[in-house]
C-alpha cells in the first residue's frame, strides 16, 4: 500500500512538472464558493428518505454542485403536523414530525450546506384537520395557533437553519393582487384578544415570533409571480414588505420563487432587467432577495440554448446585485421536477435531464456564476492548513496541538484525540468556534488515564465543521498519526535531592571522595550526605552526590555479594552497578545494585561500613528513609489519584506539555502578580513576574529535570511535565 501510494506521489509530481498546474474541473458549487454566493437545490421526500435514491445519481449532483438546501416538501405544515395537537391552541414540539427534518439536516450539515426552512406558514399544504377546523376559530384561535406551531418549530431548528420562509405565497393572482383568502383569513375580519385586526398586524406577529424562537436565522417572506417590477402582484409585495418594514417587522428578505417559462413572455433582457430592479427596490428598505425555487420550463416552444441562455443572464443579474447572494433551483433533476404534474404540457425545467446529465441549461447557470465579479477581498475557503501536534503522549498529561485554519464563516474546529485504527475510540476532543477568517488556535488536550499504553496507535485528528456540526460535518480535516501513548511514569521516589538515613539511627550515607572511595556512615547534614536521586524507569534510578557532583553512588568493577564495598565513582555511564532498584517498605526503602539483586545496601556502624549485604527485608541495617533535603517531609509519595484531578487545574493554558526547553503560559485576566513554578517536592525552582492581562509568559525549563512541576500563578496552578 505504501510503496503504491508512493508511486502514484512520484507520478502526480512527475505529471506535475510536465503539465504545470492541476486544477480541478470546476462545479457550481466551485465557482459560487470562490465568488462568495449561494447556489442550492431541493431535496424531495425520496431523497431525505434514502440518500442513495435513484443510483445515487441525486446525491451525487447534491454533493457536488450545491452549497445550500432546501427541502421540499418535508417542512411543510401538512408533513410536520399531519396528526391534530392534543392542543392546538398550544402547539408543543412533541406534536412535531421530526424524523424527516433531522435527516435533512444531518445530510445538509455533512456536505457542509446552509440550509432554508420552508415554510412556516402557508395557505397550501396545510393539514385536512387544520383546513376542516379552522373556520370555526376565532382570530385568537387563530393567534394562539401559528404562535405556538412557529415557536415549537423554529426553536426545534433554531441555528440549525440558516433561512426561514415564514410567510409563504399570501398574496393571490387575481389582475390586481390582494391578500389571498386562507385558513388564517379571519385575522382580517375579526380582531383577536388584544383587539389586534388585519392581516398585516397578523403577519408582523409571525414574524417576530420566528425571531424570538431562532433569533439568529434570516427570516422571508417567500411568493412567485412577483419578481418582475411594476406587475400588481409585485407592486403589491413591495408594499406589504415595506410596511412591514415600517412598523418593526423582524423581516430580512423576500424570497423570488421564480417559476418561469420560456416561450411568449420571454425570459428577455427587459423581463430580467424588471427582476433586477425589484430586487434594487427592495434593497433601499435593506431588504434581501433570495431567489429561492428557479425553474425555467419549455411548454412546446423555446429551444434549450435559449433555456441556457436564460439561466446565464438571470444567474448573473440577480446575484450581481448586493443584496441578494443566494439561488436555489427546485429540482435536482428533470426526473424530479415538479413541473410535469403541476404545468401539464410543460417539462425541462431543470439544470440536469432525466439521464443526470448536465444540460446547456446548466451551463448556464455555471457561465452566470463564472461572469460574477470576484468578492472583493479575500474569499476564505474553510481549511485546516497545518497541526502542531506531540508524538507521544503520557496518560494523564495535558498537551498542546497548534491548529492553524481558514473559515468562510462561522465554523467550529474540532481536535479529537482517538485511535487511529478500527475501533477508532476516541479518549478526548475539544471544539471551539471561530469566525470568518484566517487564525492560529492552541486547544489543550487531556490524555485520560484509560488510554492504553501503545506505540502508533493514536492519532490527532483536527476538523473544521459547520457550526455545531460533529466531525461528520467536516468541511476539511487533518491527522497528526502514529502517536504513541506511554504509561504515567510512576515512581516511589520523586526525583530530587534527599538525605539517605538508616531509618531507625540517626545515620547518613555520606560520600568521603568524589572517586573510588569508600563512604562513611556518619550523621551529618554536609552536602557530602546529600543524594539527588532520578529515575531511570522501573524503580531504577541514578544516585548523585551533592558535595562531588556527578559522583555516583557504586559497586566498585560491579562486585557481588556480602561484604562488596559501595562507593562513589566520577564515571557515568548507566552500567548495573552504577544503578540502584528501590523497594518500597512502607515509607522506607531498600535499595538493590541492579547487577546483583540478591544483595542490599547495608550500613554497620560498628565499623563504619557501607557496603552489600545479603538482600533481608528485615535486617535494619538495610532499611533507609530518604529525607527531603530542603523540607522535612519524608518525599516518598506518588502524586495520588486524587491529587491529580486537583493539579489538573486548568484556568490557564500552559504549552508545550510535556515540555523540554521553554514552556509558555498563555495569559489572561487576573493573572497579574508572582508567578512560580514548584517541583513535587514543593521546592521553588521558579520566581517571577506577570505584568500583563494577554499575551505569553516564558518559563525556561531546559535546566529542570525531568518529571512533573506546578506553576503557580494568581489564578490557580497548572502542573506541567518535564520531559
Ligand atoms: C411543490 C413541490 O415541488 C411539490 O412536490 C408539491 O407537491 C407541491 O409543492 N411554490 C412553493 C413550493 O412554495 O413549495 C412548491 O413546491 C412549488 C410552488
Amino acid at each position: 500500500m505504501k510503496k503504491l501510494s508512493v508511486y502514484f506521489k512520484m507520478l502526480s509530481i512527475l505529471l506535475f512538472m510536465i503539465y504545470g498546474t492541476v486544477s480541478k474541473a470546476q462545479t457550481l458549487k466551485s465557482v459560487a464558493n470562490a465568488k462568495g454566493v449561494y447556489v442550492g437545490n431541493i431535496m424531495g421526500n425520496g431523497f431525505i428518505a434514502n440518500n442513495s435514491t435513484q443510483n445515487g445519481n441525486l446525491n451525487s449532483i447534491a454533493s457536488a454542485e450545491y452549497n445550500i438546501f432546501v427541502a421540499e416538501n418535508a417542512m411543510k405544515m401538512d408533513a410536520v403536523l399531519s396528526n391534530r395537537p392534543a392542543n392546538p391552541f398550544n402547539v408543543q414540539i412533541s406534536d412535531l414530525n421530526k424524523s424527516n427534518i433531522d435527516k435533512f439536516v444531518n445530510y445538509a450539515n455533512s456536505k457542509g450546506m446552509k440550509k432554508r426552512g420552508h415554510a412556516l406558514i402557508w395557505y397550501s399544504q396545510a393539514p385536512q384537520w387544520l383546513l376542516n377546523e379552522s373556520p370555526s376559530w376565532s382570530a385568537q384561535q387563530i393567534y394562539d395557533f401559528s404562535r405556538t406551531y412557529i415557536t415549537a418549530l423554529a426553536s426545534y431548528t433554531k441555528d440549525s437553519i440558516d433561512e426561514w420562509d415564514v410567510l409563504n405565497e399570501a398574496i393571490d393572482d387575481g389582475g390586481s393582487a390582494n391578500y389571498r383568502n386562507a385558513w388564517y383569513s379571519k385575522v382580517n375580519s375579526e380582531a383577536n384578544n388584544n383587539g389586534q385586526q388585519g392581516y398585516i398586524t397578523y403577519f408582523g406577529s409571525l414574524f417576530s415570533w420566528a425571531r424570538a424562537a431562532a433569533p439568529n436565522v434570516k427570516l422571508f417572506y417567500n411568493d412567485y409571480s412577483i419578481e418582475q417590477f411594476g406587475t400588481s402582484k409585485n407592486n403589491f409585495m413591495r408594499n406589504m414588505v415595506k410596511t412591514l418594514k415600517e412598523n418593526n417587522t423582524p423581516i430580512d428578505g423576500v424570497g423570488f420563487q421564480s417559476h418561469f417559462k420560456m416561450g411568449s413572455n420571454g425570459m428577455d433582457d427587459s423581463f430580467i432587467n424588471q427582476v433586477g430592479r425589484s430586487i434594487d427596490d427592495l434593497a433601499t428598505v435593506n431588504l434581501d432577495v433570495a431567489i429561492t425555487e428557479l425553474d425555467i420550463r419549455l411548454c412546446g416552444s423555446g429551444s434549450d440554448a435559449q433555456q441556457k441562455s436564460a439561466y446565464k443572464r438571470l444567474t448573473k443579474t440577480v446575484l450581481s446585485k448586493p443584496n441578494c447572494n443566494t439561488l436555489l433551483v427546485w429540482g435536482l433533476s428533470d426526473n424530479n421536477s415538479w413541473i410535469p404534474a403541476f404545468f401539464p404540457g410543460c417539462g425541462s425545467a431543470t439544470l440536469h435531464n432525466s439521464n443526470y446529465e448536465k444540460k446547456p441549461a446548466y451551463f448556464g447557470v455555471l457561465e452566470g456564476l463564472q461572469e460574477l465579479s470576484e468578492v472583493s477581498g479575500p474569499v476564505n475557503s474553510d481549511d485546516v492548513s497545518s497541526i502542531t501536534a506531540p508524538n507521544s503522549v503520557i496518560q494523564g498529561a495535558t498537551v498542546t496541538v497548534d491548529v492553524s485554519y481558514s473559515s468562510s464563516e462561522n465554523r467550529d474546529i474540532l481536535v479529537v484525540f482517538q485511535l487511529n485504527q478500527a475501533p477508532w475510540t476516541v479518549y478526548s476532543s475539544v471544539k471551539k468556534d471561530v469566525v470568518a477568517g484566517t487564525g492560529i488556535l492552541n486547544f489543550d488536550i487531556e490524555i485520560p488515564d484509560n488510554a492504553p499504553v501503545a506505540d502508533n496507535s493514536y492519532q490527532f485528528q483536527v476538523f473544521i465543521t459547520t457550526n455545531n456540526g460533529d466531525w461528520n460535518a467536516k468541511l476539511d480535516s487533518q491527522a497528526k498519526e502514529n502517536v504513541d501513548v506511554t504509561g504515567i511514569v510512576a515512581q516511589a521516589i520523586t526525583n530530587g535531592t534527599y538525605f539517605i538515613k538508616k531509618a531507625t539511627a540517626n545515620l547518613f550515607i555520606n560520600a568521603t571522595a568524589a572517586s573510588g572511595s569508600t563512604n562513611s556512615v556518619y550523621n551529618t547534614s554536609a552536602n557530602s550526605a546529600k543524594w539527588v536521586f532520578t529515575h531511570l524507569g522501573d524503580e531504577e534510578y541514578k544516585v548523585e552526590n551533592v558535595a562531588y557532583a556527578t559522583s555516583r553512588l557504586e559497586v566498585p568493577n560491579g562486585g557481588v555479594g556480602r561484604g562488596e564495598k559501595v562507593a562513589t565513582t566520577v564515571w557515568n555511564g548507566n552500567r548495573d552497578h552504577l544503578i540502584w532498584k528501590a523497594v518500597k517498605i512502607g515509607a522506607n526503602f531498600q535499595f538493590l545494585p541492579k547487577h546483583d539483586q540478591a544483595s542490599a545496601l547495608d550500613i554497620w556502624e560498628g565499623n563504619n561500613s557501607v557496603h552489600l549485604w545479603d538482600k533481608d527485608a528485615g535486617n535494619a541495617n538495610q532499611i533507609f528513609a530518604l529525607v527531603g533535603v530542603s523540607s522535612s517531609r519524608a518525599s516518598s509519595d506518588l502524586i495520588s489519584k486524587k491529587d491529580k484531578k486537583v493539579l489538573n487545574d486548568v484556568r490557564f493554558n500552559v504549552y508545550p506539555n510535556p515540555a523540554s526547553d521553554v514552556v509558555s503560559i498563555v495569559l489572561q485576566k487576573g493573572m497579574k502578580g508572582n508567578v512560580s513554578v514548584t517541583n513535587m517536592l514543593g521546592q521553588i525552582v521558579h520566581k517571577g513576574n506577570i505584568n500583563k492581562d494577554n499575551g505569553i509568559y516564558k518559563i525556561d525549563v531546559s535546566n529542570y529535570k525531568s518529571g512533573v512541576y506546578i506553576i503557580n500563578t494568581a489564578i490557580g496552578f497548572k502542573r506541567f511535565v518535564k520531559k
